[in-house]
Parts: structure tokens; sequence; C-alpha cells
């Protein structure tokens, strides 16, 4: 990993000459079951695999120049497969920490974690918290790492904090803001997702940042995770760049 160019550089041409510029990737990575059970290995073996290719897209991602990539880990309602599986996730959790923070904080990535920490056991709370406090002055690209994280839970928990304000006479009701709400959430301070990659040809979110994504641009693609490469990346940026946002507006052309 090399140590990420100045985030103004993060823009991707347009085939006509202009740039979109695409500050923030959110990386729903998904298929790695069906990924191993399609080559007769196991829902674990799938799983290795696929933290190759994160590593393999962190990568990518410092070497073009993006500002955040929020990267779908766990979700709040993993814990429903078995238990064997669930508990494999967490080593691998443990184990990317551990191997490549180094490999990561040298590339001047500073890492945030979204998501419900007071689910995790105290040995996961604490590699998280040494992760995000050994890059916390890195300057290069944000990787969020949405881990025991769903969208209905972080929203709940904002708005119990705004609650308890209110009931306190801290903020009046009317204070209440769209603004407010956003800074409660766990990813106060992070600008919204541009776009939305999912692989293994699932159209749906899964709790995957809904408050976040009002605007994002979506790309689906039938590829699992572990066989997500540079190219698909990049694919989905060039698709990205030729979309036209308009936020409720209207077109450019229409003006
Ligand atoms: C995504 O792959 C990884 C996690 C949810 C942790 P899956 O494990 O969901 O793979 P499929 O969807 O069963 O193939
Ligand atoms: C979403 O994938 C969660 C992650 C990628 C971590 P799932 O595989 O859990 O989602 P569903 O169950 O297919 O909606
Ligand atoms: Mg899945």
């Amino acid at each position: 990993m090399t140590a990420n160019p100045d985030p103004a550089d993060s823009v991707l041409p347009l085939p006509d000459g202009k740039a979109a510029p695409v500050r923030h990737v959110g990386l729903i990575m998904d298929g790695n079951g069906r990924w191993a059970q399609a080559r007769g290995l196991s829902r674990s073996d799938g799983h290795r695999h696929g933290l190759d290719s994160l590593r393999r897209m962190i990568r990518h991602a410092v070497r073009i120049g993006l500002e955040y990539v929020t990267i779908y880990s766990f979700s709040s309602e993993n814990w429903n497969r078995p238990e064997t599986e669930v508990s494999f996730l967490m080593s691998l959790l443990r184990r990317f920490v551990q191997r490549d923070l180094s490999e990561i904080h040298q590339a001047n990535v500073r890492i945030r974690v979204i998501g419900d920490r007071e689910g995790l056991e105290p040995g996961i709370r604490q590699l998280l918290v040494e992760a995000e406090q050994l890059t916390r002055a890195n300057s290069g690209m944000t990787l969020v790492v949405a881990f025991n994280y769903g969208a209905r839970d972080e929203i709940t928990r904002a708005v119990r904090s705004i609650a308890q304000d209110v009931a306190t006479g801290a903020i009046e009701p009317d204070a209440v803001t769209q603004e407010m709400i956003g800074d409660r959430l766990d990813t106060s301070g992070i600008p919204d997702p541009d776009l939305i990659i999912r692989t293994s040809g699932e159209m749906r979110l899964s709790n995957f940042l809904m408050w976040q994504a009002a605007y994002s641009e979506f790309y689906f693609c039938e590829c699992h995770w572990p066989e997500f490469d540079e190219a698909a990346f990049d694919k989905a940026l060039a698709d990205y760049s030729s979309r036209e946002r308009r936020f409720g507006g209207l077109s450019a052309k229409a003006l």
C-alpha cells in the first residue's frame, strides 16, 4: 500500500472529460458462502478468501485516492448464523486487525469503527479501540469498519440519546433537526456514501447505512465478494461517474 494522493485528486474522468467526485464508497461484501459452496469448500474458506479480497480492495482504494470506504463486515443480524460461523467471523476480525493494522497504518489510512460495541466481547472491543487510536492522526483514506452494525440499531441509539436530552430539558423538541440526528449517528462527521456496491447479485441494503444512503447511487454485481477484483471495482466507479445525481432538483440539462 502506498500513501494515498491528495483528496482533490479523487475524481474519476467522465467520458466527455468532466469529472464526478466520488469521496465515499460503501461495500456490501456479500457472497462468501455461495462462492465457497460452488467450489466444494466450507463457508469458513469463503470468508477467508473474502478477507483476501478485502485486502486487495483496500489497497486499490488507497491507490486510486478514495477518501472514505465503508466495509460491511458483520451486521447486527449476522448473530442469527450458527455459532461456529459467528465465532469464525470474530476470529477473522481479530486476525485482520492483528495482521493488517501495521500495513494500513503505514498507508496513512485512518480506521473508524461503526456499530454497537456493547454487544461485542471485551477483547474485540479493545482491538477496535487500539486500531482507531493507532491510526487516528492519519490523514489519508478513512476506512470505516461496520462491525455489529445495523442501521435500525444505529438510528434507535441516536433517537434514544436525543430523547434523553429532551427529557432532561437540555434541548427542546423543536431543536431536533436532521443535522442533529446525523451528528448522533455512528457516522457523525463522515460524508454520506456516494456509491454503494453490493456483490453476489442481491439487490438490497440489509440494514446498511439506511439514513446515510438517502441519495447514494447503487451498483450491484453478480460476482461473489471473493472474486471481486480491481477491474470490477473500477467498472463500478466508471458506472457511477456516468450517472447524474439530482438530489431532488433538476437535471443540469433541463435548466
Ligand atoms: C458475506 O458473505 C459475509 C458476511 C455476511 C459476514 P455471506 O456469508 O453472506 O455469503 P452468502 O451470502 O451466504 O453467500
Ligand atoms: C449483509 O449480508 C451483511 C454483510 C455483508 C456483513 P447478509 O448476507 O447478512 O445479508 P442478507 O441476509 O442476505 O440480507
Ligand atoms: Mg450473504
